[in-house]
Parts: structure tokens; sequence; C-alpha cells
């Protein structure tokens, strides 16, 4: 083996052996059956790039396909099309009557809406929005549930040129605000309120208190949706449904650069305020409508797809509305909790509309685990053909969960690894062609190019540990950071130079060439020189048949630069108590090694998590070191942090 500097490469440590060759009646039928896309993309990434935006409707053709300026580039120089138009107008003459979502609302409410009616209902609203003053160019903030007037109000936007900015309805006033500013948006597209878990959320009022500080907006269109009592203010708000009635029809889709900017959607930093990604529009529709297609094997005539992310995140974005509508597929949209009004409501969605695909994050997996496998099994759910992840890295344990329980043992399970920045997924499966191994992403998807660097930017070759970094521009990569280039160059270009993109993740390379993505770099600890990945240490503790989540930070420590803490929460049988610790850690020991053993193991009812589902780390390390909190409010779960607390604090007395 080749020597490596292991203070600045992350080590390795978990083993994952089994293999899933694809069944060979899903290759038979699958989009992709051989490894042709590879090897042409690999040959000549720009034409095989184009073959892909040739899947769009240009008005104009481009005359360049890449024009490259490190950091920044530019796909399909010249080329003319509309979001809109791609996700509606060109699928009318045909298929106008298809289903474009088969929307349910929490308490049980339902709407089908065809392509036809979409187009419709779409092309009404961008007229009102004209009719309110907002041009090509501007920008329109839009903080909706997950009701069909979000991506009605998003295609509304892209069809007149404006930008949106779609902040996630779980957000904060203050958020909220933020993000409007940040961005000048001019109008905004907001509801009065939401349902979750059977309450009311009064979105209005949010918005009301974030508008009072946004100078830059104009107007406040309002979607009803709970009926609730509302404050209004006359000359600012309008209802939705009223601007809509008058509404003419027609509404010619505006014909856009492709490097016209088509949303911004903000993501958090390790530090900092919120960073605005910006994407545009021929590159990010050529990503997203391509991997749609072959990553989910899609065949809009007969799939029902379900991506059950809210389109407040990128995931959202790319494979709720712009990928799945740019193919003319059939969605399901689902409003509310996957516990509401008990812990079957997906299944039964699942066996209700025959959902084939099913795209969701390992937190979710990880929950239906802890709640059991009896709430899948009342439903019939073999209309499953092809699971989905994303979000994190999934733990082999809840992969095979997933594909056991919820695929009946048969479905693939593509993992898909990618970011908002990214627009589209980077590394993945192609589920007809690639063996699995539950816990790799696999490898780069035809046309990304990814590498596993050390600190110096030198690849580390297979078997290596290090940093994922992917080293040539593709067209639905962000353009930059929205009002703040310096910080796009710098957060992303500085650590290995203009060419080289930095997405802040760590990765291992197996023997096989196989990505293994392990979590954010700053999820790293080092344990006497050894770095080792929380994720590793995280997914060998759910590993155990007892725990059903846990979480692992560092705790700096005089001697070994830092010691593991574990949050652990036990399945719901299980009594988290001393013995439970001592086999936890011995198991750890037995699945990575001695090393990665956490030192102290607290067990808890709940982890503090952002509320797309991510566990704060972060906040973690801040307890296990005794230290004062740092920013709190994004996060769901508040009120365990303290729970938590107190017990990692009698813990540490008794440990002395
Ligand atoms: C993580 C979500 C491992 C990763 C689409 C990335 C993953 C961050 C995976 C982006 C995966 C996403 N395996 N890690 N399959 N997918 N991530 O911007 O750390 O919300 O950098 O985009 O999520 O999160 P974001």
């Amino acid at each position: 083996m080749v020597e490596r500097d292991v203070e600045k490469t992350i080590e390795a440590l978990l083993e994952e052996r089994r293999t899933f060759v694809p069944p060979e009646e899903f290759t038979k039928q699958a989009n992709v059956s051989d490894d042709s896309f590879y090897e042409q993309a690999e040959a000549d990434p720009d034409a095989w790039w184009a073959s892909q935006a040739e899947r769009l409707h240009w008005f104009q053709k481009w005359d360049h396909v890449l024009r490259r300026d490190p950091p920044h580039h530019e796909w399909f120089v010249g080329g003319k099309l509309n979001a809109s138009y791609n996700c509606l107008d060109r699928h009318l003459e045909e298929n106008g009557e298809r289903v474009a979502y088969h929307w349910i609302g929490e308490p049980g409410d339902k709407r089908t809406i065809t392509y036809a009616e979409l187009h419709r209902d779409v092309s009404k609203l961008a007229n009102a929005l004209k009719s309110l003053g907002v041009r090509r160019g501007d920008r329109v903030a839009i903080y909706l549930p997950m009701i069909p007037e979000l991506p009605a109000a998003m295609l509304a936007c892209a069809r007149i040129g404006a930008a949106h900015s779609v902040v996630f309805g779980g957000f904060s006033a203050e958020s909220l605000k933020d993000r409007i500013n940040d961005a000048d948006c001019k109008v905004l597209i907001t509801a009065d309120g939401s349902y979750r878990r059977g309450g009311l959320v009064p979105l209005k009022q949010s918005t009301d208190e974030a508008v009072k500080d946004c100078p830059s907006i104009e107007k406040v269109v309002v979607v009803q949706r709970t009926a609730e009592d509302i404050d209004w203010i006359d000359e600012r708000d309008v209802w939705y449904h009223e601007l809509l009635k008058d509404a003419s029809i027609d509404c010619p889709a505006e014909e856009m650069d492709s490097e016209d900017m088509l949303f911004i959607l903000y993501t958090s930093g390790t530090t900092g305020k919120p960073k605005g990604i910006v994407h545009t529009t021929g590159g990010y529709m050529t990503g997203v409508s391509s991997t749609h297609n072959l990553v989910f094997d899609l065949k809009p005539e007969v799939d029902v797809y379900w991506c059950a992310a809210d389109i407040g995140w990128v995931t959202g974005h790319s494979y709720i509305v712009y990928g799945p509508l740019a193919n003319g597929a059939t969605s399901v949209m689902y409003e509310g909790a996957p516990d509401h009004p008990d812990k079957d409501r997906w299944w039964q969605i699942i066996d209700e509309y025959d959902v084939s695909i099913l795209y969701t994050a390992p937190t979710a997996i990880r929950t239906f685990m802890k709640w059991g496998t009896d709430y899948p099994a009342k439903h019939d759910l073999s209309s499953l053909r092809l699971l989905g992840s994303v979000g994190e890295p999934i733990n082999p344990e809840a992969w095979i969960w997933y594909q056991e329980f919820i695929g009946g043992g048969k479905t693939p399970v593509v993992d898909t690894w990618w970011q908002t920045e990214t627009g589209a997924i980077a590394i993945t499966a192609l589920p007809g062609v690639s063996t699995l191994k539950p816990g790799s992403a696999t490898r780069p998807y035809p046309g990304v190019f990814a590498d596993v660097v050390d600190e110096k930017g030198e690849s580390v070759g297979l078997g290596g540990g290090g940093y994922l970094v992917l080293t040539r521009p593709f067209p639905s990569m962000f353009r930059t950071i929205f009002g703040d280039d310096e910080r796009y160059v710098k957060t992303y270009f500085d650590k290995y130079g203009n060419e080289t993109y930095f997405p802040g993740d760590g990765a291992k390379l197996d023997e096989e060439g196989y990505y293994w993505l392990l979590g954010r770099v700053d999820d790293v600890m080092n344990v006497s020189g050894h770095r080792i990945s929380t994720y590793e240490v995280e997914s060998a503790l759910v590993d155990h048949h007892g725990v059903a989540e846990a979480a692992v930070v560092g705790r700096k420590h005089p001697k070994e630069g830092e010691t593991i803490v574990a949050f652990v929460t036990p399945k719901g049988d299980v009594t988290g108590d001393e013995s439970l610790m001592k086999e936890l850690r011995e198991h750890v020991g037995k699945v990575i090694g001695k090393i990665a053993r956490p030192q102290s193991i607290i067990f808890t009812d709940d982890l503090p998590k952002t509320r797309s589902g991510k566990i704060m780390r972060r906040l973690l390390r801040d307890v296990a070191e005794g230290r004062d909190l740092g920013d709190v409010t994004t996060l769901q779960n508040a009120p365990i942090l303290d729970e938590i607390r107190a017990k990692s604090e009698s813990q540490k007395a008794s440990e002395g």
C-alpha cells in the first residue's frame, strides 16, 4: 500500500462487502443497459452534454457548448429556451391530459392536475405577476407549503423570465426576511397557512413579520389554503384566486438566454449568512432532465414517481418540479408529515397510487426503521420498482432495510450524491448497470469528473481516503453566489485552484473505484492522529440491532486529539443502560476497530436536527465540550438539546 500522510488523510475504516448486481429483468427494460453513455461522455464530454441538451426544446440553438473561464463557465452559449415552456407547453399536444401531479393534502383532500391544467394556471399567474409589475430579470420570493400553487408559482416566474427564490415553509420570519432582502425580491407569494401533523402553521403571520422589514417587496400574493383569519394590508396584499380570476390564459414564454438566471436557492454554509446559490436556465435544465431520466429509469407513460422531499430544498426544485416536468412524468406530491394521521401514511399513498419510483432521504428511512416494519407491512408496496436515496451518506443497515422492507427485496436502490450547488445528481448508480454496494454512491454520472485528493490536491488513488473534488465543469453547476462572487471563489475554489471544485465532502475510493461519501469534512474527527468520519462510527452504531439513530462528534482531548462522543437513540423496546453502552463500544470496536470506540455514549430520545432533517453535529459538539450553544434557530426540535446537555454533564461528572 502506498504510504499516506495519516494526519492529512481521512482514514477509511469501514469495510462494506455486500454487493447487488442489477436484476436481469430490470436491465432488459432499463434506459441505460450498458456502459456506452459512460464511454461516450468520457471520450467527449461536451458532445455528451450537447446530446443531453437536445432533450430540451430550444427556441434557438447554441453556438458553443461550453465556454471556459475558470472558475466561471458558460454552457450552451447563445442558445435560447424557456424552462416553463420545456416543462409544460411542449407536452400539450400529445400529453396534455397526462397527470403532472397527484396531489394529496395532509387533511386528506386531493387534487389531480394534468399538464394542460398546470399550463393554464401557470400562464394566468404569469400574466397576473406581470400586472403586478414583475419584469424579466426581477426576483420573486415564494414561501408556500407543499401545495400545487408552489410549482405553479415557480413556473410562472420562469415563464416571464423572473428568478424565483423559494424559501422553505418551515423557516422562520427572520430567515425569510434575510433571504428576501439579500435578493431584493419585488413580490412575495405565500399562503394564509399550512397544515403540519394536524396543526396549523401561520405562514401569513410570519410573512407579515418578515415583510415589514423588507423594503423591496411591493406586493404579497396570498394563496388561501387553511381559510383561517389573517391580518390584511389592503395596499400590499392580494388574493391569489382573485388575481387569477381575471387573468388571461395567453402568456407566451419569454425567450431566455441559456445563461439567464432561473432561480436562487439559499443554503447554509459552515459559517456566516446563507449563500444564495444561483442557477441558470440551459445548463440546469439539461442536468435535471438528463439525470431524472437515467438515474430514475423513467418511463413517463407508465411510471408514478414520488420524490418525498420538500420543494423548499434543492431536491424538490430539481426532482419534484423541473426534472420530472421537463420529462413529462406523473408525480405524487404530498403536503404533510409521514406520521399523520398514522405512521403508515407514505405506505398507504404508495399503495393507493401504485407509486413505482420512490426518492427519499436516509433520515426518513431511519425514522421508519425506528417505527418498525408493521407499518409498511400493512400495505401492498409491490408497485415499487426503484428506490432512491439522497441528502447524506446512507448507512448500509438503512440501505438494506429500505430495499428489504420497502422494496420487497427486489428493487435497486440508487444512492445519489449531489448538492444545492451541483443542481443535479453528480455521483450515483444507474440502476440498470451498476452493481450496488450499500453505502456507496458508486461512480460519477456520465459527463461528471471527480477524484479523491489529499490536502495538497494529489489523488489518493484506489483504496485511499481524502477530499472529494469535481475536476471538470458540467452544465448544472451553479454559476455564483448571488451578490457575492468573491465568496463563491473563496468558498469553492480557494483550496485547490480555479479548475477544481471543492464540495466540502470527505470520500473514500475503494479498490474498484467506487465512491464512498463520508459526510462533510467538518464532521471529521481526529483521534490519536487518525482521521475518522463521524459517519463511519454512526454507521457502525446503527448497525447494532438495538440502535435506531446515532450521531457522533469529537470532543477535544489533550492526549488523543479528540475522543469520540456518541449520541444514541435506542429502538422503541430497548433500554439505554450500562450494559447496552458496553455492548455498543464493543460492537464499534468490532466493526471498525478499537480506535473508533466512543469514549462516551449518551442515550437520548431524539437528536437535534435542522428542518431538512440533517443532524446538527455542530451543536452536539458544543454540548460535548460544555460550550455555550451557537445558533439554534434553524432546529426543528430545539428543546431536546437541554435534555441532552443535562445527561452529558452528569455523565462527564461520573467519568471524572
Ligand atoms: C450531503 C442535497 C452522502 C453531502 C441534494 C453534500 C450526501 C450535502 C448525499 C448537500 C449522498 C447529499 N451521500 N452525502 N447520497 N447526498 N449529501 O445542498 O454532504 O442540501 O455536500 O443538497 O449533503 O446538501 P444539499
